[in-house]
């Protein structure tokens, strides 16, 4: 079998980046747990819906490796899934896309899946679901108000997802931010050309104080108004963070949503 892939690029490339009016961000699977009654597994799954007028988008970042808390999570937030027109895959790791071929016959035909680079099995297994890989190795807006970072490999390839909330700022959410997070936000910021970062989410990929530290005062310079380390930041990072940058550290964990905008 030949496996072919589509290739994510941006007609609109050294362009602002276009805005949506405010977007939702459900936190579906995470290491830890937001409320009790939810599931927790080492992985991570974002559901983000953009609202702009009378439109609105819904697509997810990444899908865990755990399609039992995925599916129970979902099921007790009451998020549509017929509804998502597309999936984002930080990077190929099976924490943030093993559950993707389970996840795959329920959303919608043939749903773009955008992913950092080629990996045979993975293009392989998006195809076998009936999926349509879109590798983004360029920055692309590839939804009205959101845009791929482009791969930046510095080890293991992996690309954020960028979200312009009208009067607010970027929201960037990172799966594993193994190229560093602030390398991550300087490269939101130069290819979407929206200076302010409003929030940060996801996996930090720091462990000690020092590194929670230094990052917490990178955000601090930045203003950025919401912190929220979780999925494989350590715990002593993300108390480093929380020192320095106050209440601006909003935990999330398994069925927290927040609303920006
Ligand atoms: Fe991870």
């Amino acid at each position: 079998m030949v496996v072919t892939w589509a290739v994510c690029r941006d007609g609109r490339l050294g362009e602002k980046m276009r805005e949506v009016n405010s977007v939702t961000v459900t936190t579906i699977v995470d290491n830890d747990v937001w409320e009790k009654s939810f599931s927790s597994s080492w992985g991570i799954s974002f559901h983000v819906e953009t609202f702009k007028k009378n439109e609105k988008h819904a697509i997810l970042m990444d899908t865990s490796g755990s399609f039992e808390s995925f599916y129970k999570n979902t099921s007790k937030l009451g998020i549509d899934l017929t509804a998502v027109e597309g999936i984002f895959i930080s990077h190929w790791h099976g924490d943030h896309y093993g559950a993707l071929n389970q996840i795959l016959p329920l959303v919608k035909h043939s749903v773009p899946v955008y992913v950092p680079s080629v990996y045979s099995s993975g293009i392989r297994e998006i195809k076998n679901g009936n999926g349509n890989p879109v590798v983004c190795s360029e920055p692309t807006e590839f939804i009205e108000g959101l845009m791929s970072t482009g791969e930046m490999a510095t080890g293991i390839s992996e690309h954020s997802l960028l979200i312009n909330v009208a009067d607010k700022g970027l929201v960037v959410l990172t799966g594993c931010g193994h190229p560093g997070i602030i390398n991550i936000l300087k490269r939101a910021r130069k290819t979407s050309r929206v200076d302010k970062v409003y929030a940060v989410m996801g996996g930090f990929h720091i462990s000690d104080t020092n590194s929670g530290v230094e990052v917490g005062e990178f955000l601090k310079e930045l203003n950025v108004e919401i912190a929220s380390p979780c999925h494989c930041t350590g715990y002593d990072a993300r108390n480093g963070m929380a020192k320095v940058v106050g209440e601006k550290y909003v935990r999330i964990g398994s069925g927290k949503i927040i609303t920006i905008g």
